[in-house]
């Protein structure tokens, strides 16, 4: 450890017994507002902390991270994620990255389940009725939704997050699934049957979730994938907004070419597009896929060893760059 006690900045508020095991060891700088930090705030930042503890609210890009005089040597980002910092520039300044993945996995999967089950039980338009006075009563015909036994679950990208997904939908919804992933997975302990495109999963499946990291230049899950889809299907995002192509997905909401979409996370947060927000058949999170107070406080140990880790000069646990 060093012989002073290294500065970190943590950019947001983390549950507070995350907070008081990092004031044991270092000079800890918090975030007491809980606003999420600027560009300009945070290219201070580096010249000033050793370490950032930061998240997805947090856009170190380039022109944060390649300060003159730049002190700050390891980005504990808390998330599995990590599409808010440009990594290979980080690489290339010789700062270490690290991230804080399984310990949300489930919390991840549960969401993905709840936005199934809201889209296709059309959870949301029901309760707005009732909640408006507008429920005349019970109903054989009105707000039917539909059923999932049987149906296809068409997962992309077969991570932790997809598999967990996929085992919901298998043993809880009773589903079939098929997968895309971009590398072969021989060992799944579930029945689940690979496909070697995203085109075969967006033209057969009823459900398709997508896991795969954001990226800002080129989407996963392109306007054309997304023209595939059958008009009874639906979409659920709860990785990144960048891992679909966002204005093609709310062109065939509003055009109703798909069923309806359950969405956790936006392209660019907390911005969502209004045509979207006026859609009985989407269910909208504000990204709180990770969002319990174990999770959380999981999250931000998980950063904490990173941390610890770096500064003992042992290998890191979760390390990115
Ligand atoms: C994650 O861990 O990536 C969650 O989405 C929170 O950023």
């Amino acid at each position: 450890m060093h012989s002073t006690r290294p500065k970190v900045l943590v950019t947001r508020k983390l549950p507070t017994v995350v907070e008081d095991r990092l004031r044991l060891t270092y000079a800890v700088t918090l975030n007491t507002t809980d606003q999420a930090m600027s560009k300009a705030e945070l290219s201070v930042a580096m010249s000033n902390f050793d370490a950032l503890v930061s998240t997805v609210s947090d856009p170190l890009d380039a022109s944060v991270l390649k300060v003159g005089e730049r002190q700050v040597q390891l980005i504990a980002n808390v998330g599995v994620g990590y599409n808010n910092i440009d990594t290979k520039t980080a690489g290339d300044e010789g700062i270490t990255v690290s991230n804080t993945p399984d310990v949300l996995t489930d919390a991840t999967a549960d969401i993905a389940l709840l936005l199934i089950l809201s889209v296709t039980r059309r959870a949301y338009a029901a309760e707005r009725k009732l909640r408006e006075g507008r429920w005349e009563g019970f109903s054989l015909i009105d707000g039917l939704g539909r059923s999932m036994q049987g149906k296809v679950i068409g997962i992309i990208g077969m991570g932790r997050i997809g598999q967990a997904t996929a085992r919901r939908a298998l043993f809880a919804l009773g589903m079939k699934v098929v997968f895309y992933n971009r590398s072969p997975i021989t060992k799944l302990d579930f029945e689940a049957t690979q496909v070697d495109t995203i085109d075969q999963i967006m033209a057969s499946a009823d459900v398709v979730s997508v896991h795969v990291p954001g990226s800002r230049s080129s989407p996963t899950v392109t306007a054309k994938h997304i023209a595939l889809l059958k008009p009874t299907a639906y979409l659920i995002n709860t990785a990144r907004g960048d891992s679909i192509d966002q204005a093609a997905l709310v062109a065939a909401l509003v055009e109703n070419r798909i069923a309806g979409a359950g969405l956790d996370v936006y392209l660019d947060e907390p911005v969502v597009p209004n045509e979207l927000r006026i859609l009985d058949n989407v269910t909208l999170l504000p990204h709180v896929g990770s969002a319990t107070e174990e999770v959380r406080t999981a999250m931000g140990m998980v950063a904490a060893d990173n941390l610890d880790a770096f500064f003992s000069n042992t290998s890191l646990p979760n390390r990115v760059v």
